[in-house]
């Protein structure tokens, strides 16, 4: 667990002033016009890279600000705001740029990193396919070695950034006869031939970032930009990456919960009924303060899941934290939203406020990057780890006697 109270550092500060400056001017105002057209916020993208704040997840030494898993958190937070969809497209460069940052090789590290830091190379993470979400072991995309090159073939689903990316770490089925040691992730770079986004999404929400197919036919790279320079690894610098990515979209979804309240207590405020705001009304106040309550509730688990990385970096904890971030912040989003698109009545319904986009975005925040179905899975998997440090507690369960509570009641079922 991280120490109390979480330490905001100075540099975390400042680049969560900055992200609020730029939701301001380059998002909020920017959002339904992109949402509409499906199009990616390209100014606002250059002003945070302008602004450095592709830098907060990329080690110093890389020329990023080494500012930490929190520190992005504050800045996610802040554009997911404004837009959930540019929430994503910046977190999203971090889920890209983890498996370098945790697995790549030094050379790796020196070549792409100062570039996604500089925000002149965006990224994408390219894991889940058409037959395997949740299960993400069971990938099909191959890496075929070839002398020093390796042959990539198959298909890739819901790739986010897809098309607007540079830089695509794909994970590859590289030895299909091992159980623990299958797969692979490879820097696929945009450009490369037969690498295609070949269909680009029609989405529900998060309209303002592209999420694809991504295809890749033959497509040969050499073998450096195998990450960490060994086959194999690659399950495993997924499940870290996800890890380390998930306080990420758990703050998006902190953002969101913010933005939905925020809208919806400047109009409970305005919106006159029966002679009164209709924030006077009892049961509104009792949404609005619901709604409060359990986005605060979400930011603190959201930091202390940040903070804890920061702290230790990989551990069992803080991967059960991050489930646990990521699972609760974006039940949370899901359900303020709803209650927001409430308190605005039938105008919340309409395209014409802004409150129906946040309803419409917060959906697949509890979908990717892990449902919430898998979240419970990991967390409830932690438990079950944790329960060999509690055997002290065994004495006072009575097991014997429970035994014989169901022999009785199957007894007495019989009579
Ligand atoms: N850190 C390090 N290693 C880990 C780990 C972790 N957090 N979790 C598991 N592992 C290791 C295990 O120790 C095990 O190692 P050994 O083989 O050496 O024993 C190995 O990985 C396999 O572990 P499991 O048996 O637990 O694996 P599993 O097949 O049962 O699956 C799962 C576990 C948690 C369900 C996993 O498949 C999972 O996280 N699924 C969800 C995938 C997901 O989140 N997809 C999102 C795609 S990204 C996205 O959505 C991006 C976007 O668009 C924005």
């Amino acid at each position: 667990m991280p120490q109390q109270p979480i330490h905001f550092n100075e540099k975390a500060l400042e680049l969560q002033a900055l992200a609020r400056e730029i939701a301001d001017k380059h998002v909020r105002p920017a959002a339904a016009k992109h949402d509409k057209a499906q199009e990616y916020n390209f100014e606002a993208a250059r002003a945070v890279a302008d602004a450095g704040l592709f830098r907060t997840f990329i080690p110093e030494e890389y020329g990023g600000h080494g500012a930490g898993v929190l520190a992005l958190a504050l800045v996610a937070e802040e554009l997911a705001k404004a837009d959930s969809g540019f929430g994503v497209a910046f977190a999203v460069n971090a889920l890209g740029s983890f498996p370098i940052i945790l697995g790549g090789t030094e050379e790796q590290k020196k070549l792409w990193l100062p570039q996604v830091a500089s925000g002149d190379k965006f990224v994408a993470f390219c894991l889940s396919e058409k037959f395997a979400g949740s299960d993400a072991s069971g990938l099909s995309v191959r890496a075929f070695e070839d002398g020093d090159d390796y042959i990539i073939c198959g298909e890739k689903k819901w790739t986010t950034n897809g098309g607007v990316a540079d830089i695509y770490s794909v994970f590859c089925v590289t030895d299909p006869n091992s159980k623990s040691r299958r797969i692979s992730a490879i820097v696929v770079e945009k450009g490369t031939p037969g690498f295609e986004i070949k269909k680009i999404e029609d989405k529900m929400g998060i309209r303002t970032v592209p999420v694809v197919e991504t295809h890749f036919d033959h497509v040969r790279v050499p073998k450096s930009n195998l990450i960490g320079g060994r086959p194999g690894a690659g399950f495993k610098h997924a499940m870290m990456t996800l890890d380390y990515a998930r306080p990420g979209v758990a703050a998006q979804a902190v953002g969101a919960c913010q933005g939905a309240l925020d809208l919806a207590n400047v109009y409970s405020n305005r919106r006159q009924q029966f002679g009164v705001p209709i924030s006077k009304h009892q049961m509104v106040q009792q949404m609005m303060s619901n709604m409060a309550m359990k986005t605060e509730a979400a930011r603190q688990l959201v930091y202390a899941a940040a903070a804890g990385i920061d702290e230790v970096g990989p551990s069992p904890t803080n991967s059960k934290m991050a489930a646990m971030a990521k699972c609760f912040a974006t039940d949370v989003a899901m359900e303020v939203a709803t209650d927001a698109v409430q308190v605005f009545g039938g105008y919340g319904f309409m395209e014409d406020y802004p409150i129906a986009k946040f309803f419409r975005d917060a959906k697949i925040l509890q979908i990717y990057e892990g449902t919430n179905q898998v979240q419970r899975m990991v967390i409830a998997r932690h438990l079950v780890r944790e329960c060999a440090d509690l055997e002290h507690l065994s004495e006072f369960i009575p097991v014997e006697e429970q035994q014989s509570y169901y022999e009785e009641a199957e007894v007495t079922h019989e009579v």
